[in-house]
């Protein structure tokens, strides 16, 4: 439809309608409850205003999928509209709708934008096959405290990562340039704007405290990213900032993220956060809490409806708002009109069967799970030897196809390929048997095996959202497991499903071999098989540190210094009763290729404004396995006026390295790389000497001054 018909709509349109465009509400309303086809995300609202025309001016549904739900609910929706404005649908696919890729935690450890890129593409064309039209990621938050359970959605602890790994997912949920929304594509949104993962002690929806630096040099900088990927929408986030419960903030909505961060498109609330801002004590009612998510400018209010409750009295006492909600309503009807909807609003219920869990998108999900997967440690027991043909798995997840994580959004657990499922397509040669615990094994069968695998981990129901935990040690049965595994004095590994880093000090001596596979979606078994069966390397590196204990977290690898250091004195920034640093920090990831990096060179051994250097150097690969290598490359500044970070990453590059091949590399730094942001908010560099390193956190491959 042209632009001008757009604007003749909008001005045809009375205020309760214009509000009804500005309001979100799930899909029962219309049809019913249609249990396997809807989806709540959050506590109940009391069905205010859902009834009657009012129901027939709402902007959009949360929640709902299937081409034939939604071609039905639209159908009768349109029936009803007076004005005959197609229906929005949005949900959360992120990491697939019904092809379930490994969770964010885990595609972020592959380091590899074209990967999170895929996912998001295919994640897209099964969404809108199925009459979804907006998609609630990537979610970018920056997280350092695994005791949180919203880590598994996140790309872990490094905010140039996260907002790289988002923007790539905006471009493969969007397919268009520069903000377009493609044919198979959806929009994406945002989020959680802003700084949600940094809740106080680990606790989700937690208030959120910390200096306007921090902010604008970590827990903002990945939003800043993924917005100049163009994504459709913001979702303003639960927590308060410094105070100010961000979905009421005229200052994070408006000066930083419209102004600042340029975001010009439709904000949307998160579940229920616009009365939530009663709960935070800042309203003191239903009204107050719609005036204030209205002046911050919250475009769509998500599930509660407060907006149609009290829009007269707001506007009677706030008529300049009325532009805003004309500037809101006018964005969202050109969204739908750019999505063709008031041409064709239906999704076309063949195509969906065609689409949902075609094998290229198998496949892919396959690949990405490999990708995912981290070796952790290995003494030699990975892969399985060759003769090894007789093997135990046993373990809760010895046979699970429970896999998928927590945001599974319609991916089917009958659609996993467990291990055992994976393991024999991997080599038809294998006897496999297939145990919960130990005891259920025949000792014959335990006698005439070659090789144990103990499938373990943390139930998916324990991480998401709403399950922060303070125990995030492995189950004390899986201990005694591994240890009853370590009497039998067979070779074993251990696979391990989580979302979230979990404290292995207690058992990390029992050990041998350790693959963390995250929840790693529909093809798990596929995978992992061919991970442990020497069919290819692991090639993973963490995102996120994993700490040694519960209350060793939040642990991240780019702390601040500190007065004292932590070293083996008690006076040292340290616990008494820990080991230093993390079990397993950022960046590591072993694989079976023995490679070696030799060679570094720097082009130049000072630096001064309008100067580059290049670090130069070779990696060796001796292996068979033709394999994706990650290149890490850290600063550490010796001396600056504010503090900084004892490392900080600045850039990554995923290479190919044929087997038996040395690649050569070169990474080159600008001044721009050595600036960090200083306590009065500027971009700076200081002369003074500066640390690389490459993948090591340890030992330095060059130093560079800056003059
Ligand atoms: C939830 C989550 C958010 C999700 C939304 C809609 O509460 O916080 O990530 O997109 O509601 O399901």
């Amino acid at each position: 439809m042209e632009n001008r018909k757009i604007i003749e709509l909008l001005q045809e349109m009375t205020l309760a309608e214009k509000i009804g465009q500005l309001s979100q509400t799930t899909g029962e309303h219309y049809i019913g409850k249609v249990d396997s086809e809807m989806v709540e995300t959050g506590p109940d609202f009391p069905a205010h205003m859902l009834e009657g025309d009012t129901l027939y001016t709402m902007g959009s549904i949360i929640g709902v999928s299937s081409a034939g739900i939604t071609n039905r609910i639209q159908r009768q929706y349109l029936e009803r509209s007076r004005l005959k404005v197609p229906l929005l649908f949005m949900h959360d696919a992120i990491h697939g709708y019904k092809t379930i890729f490994p969770i964010p935690l885990g595609l972020s450890c592959t380091w590899d934008e074209r990967i999170l890129q895929q996912v998001a593409e295919d994640t897209a064309s099964e969404l809108r096959a199925t009459g979804i039209h907006v998609n609630f990621s990537p979610m970018v938050d920056l997280v350092r405290d695994s005791r949180w359970g919203r880590v598994m959605e996140s790309f872990g602890e490094d905010h140039l990562l996260s907002g790289n790994l988002g923007r790539a997912m905006i471009r493969g949920y969007q397919k268009g340039e520069h903000g377009v929304i493609a044919d198979s594509g959806v929009a994406a949104c945002l989020k959680h704007f802003a700084a949600y993962g940094a809740g106080i002690g680990g606790k989700d929806y937690n208030a959120v405290d910390m200096s306007w630096r921090e902010f604008y040099a970590y827990y903002g900088k990945p939003y800043e990213i993924a917005l100049q990927e163009k994504p459709k929408f913001v979702m303003s986030s639960f927590n308060s900032f410094s105070g100010i419960p961000v979905t009421a903030s005229e200052e994070m909505m408006k000066e930083i993220l419209r102004g600042t961060y340029q975001f010009d498109e439709i904000i949307i609330s998160d579940w229920g956060a616009v009365s939530e801002l009663q709960n935070h004590r800042i309203a003191a009612d239903g009204k107050e809490a719609a005036e204030l998510a209205l002046k911050a400018g919250i475009d769509i209010e998500m599930v509660s409806t407060l907006y149609l409750q009290h829009y007269e009295e707001i506007l009677a006492n706030n008529p300049a708002l009325l532009q805003e909600i004309d500037a809101a309503v006018l964005k969202i009807l050109q969204f739908k009109n750019e999505l063709g909807l008031f041409e064709n609003p239906y999704a076309d219920e063949d195509l969906e069967h065609e689409v949902l869990l075609n094998p290229r998108f198998l496949e892919n999900a396959k690949n990405a799970a490999k990708r995912s997967c981290v070796l952790l440690k290995n003494e030699q027991m990975l892969p399985i030897k060759q003769e090894y043909k007789n093997i135990i798995i046993v373990g809760p997840f010895a046979g699970s196809n429970q896999l998928l994580g927590n945001w599974k959004c319609k991916g089917s657990f009958d659609d996993v390929v467990t291990l055992p499922e994976g393991m024999k397509r991997a080599d038809e040669s294998l006897n496999l048997q297939v145990y919960e615990t130990l005891k259920d094994c025949p000792a014959s069968r335990l006698e005439q095996c070659d090789f144990i695998v103990v499938a373990i981990g943390e139930q998916w129901e324990l991480s998401g959202e709403g399950h922060s935990s303070v125990n995030i040690e492995l189950e004390s049965s899986q201990q005694q497991l591994i240890r009853e595994v370590k009497q039998t004095n067979k070779p074993y590994a251990c696979i391990c499903f989580s979302g979230r880093p979990l404290a292995l000090q207690n058992i990390i001596d029992d050990i041998p071999a350790l693959l963390w596979c995250w929840y790693p979606g529909t093809q798990a078994g596929n995978a992992i098989a061919e991970l442990i069966t020497g069919r290819g390397t692991p090639t993973g590196k963490l995102t996120m540190s994993f700490p040694r204990h519960s209350s060793q977290a939040p642990i991240y690898y780019n702390e601040y210094s500190t007065g004292r250091p932590a070293n083996e004195s008690s006076y040292s920034s340290r616990y008494q009763d820990c080991e230093i640093g993390p079990l397993f920090p950022f960046g590591h990831g072993l694989t079976y290729t023995d490679t070696q990096y030799s060679g570094f060179r720097i082009s130049r051994h000072d630096l001064t404004d309008g100067q580059e250097l290049t670090i130069s150097f070779e990696v060796s690969n001796p292996s068979k396995y033709d394999y994706d290598e990650t290149v890490i490359l850290y600063i550490e500044d010796l001396v600056s006026r504010a503090v900084r970070p004892i490392r900080e990453m600045k850039k990554y590059r995923v290479i190919s390295v044929p087997a038996y091949q040395t690649v050569s590399v070169q990474m080159t730094l600008s001044v721009d790389d050595f600036r960090y942001l200083d306590h009065q908010l500027q971009q700076t560099i200081e002369p003074g000497k500066f640390n690389i390193y490459i993948n090591d956190l340890q030992t330095p491959i060059a130093s560079v001054e800056y003059r």
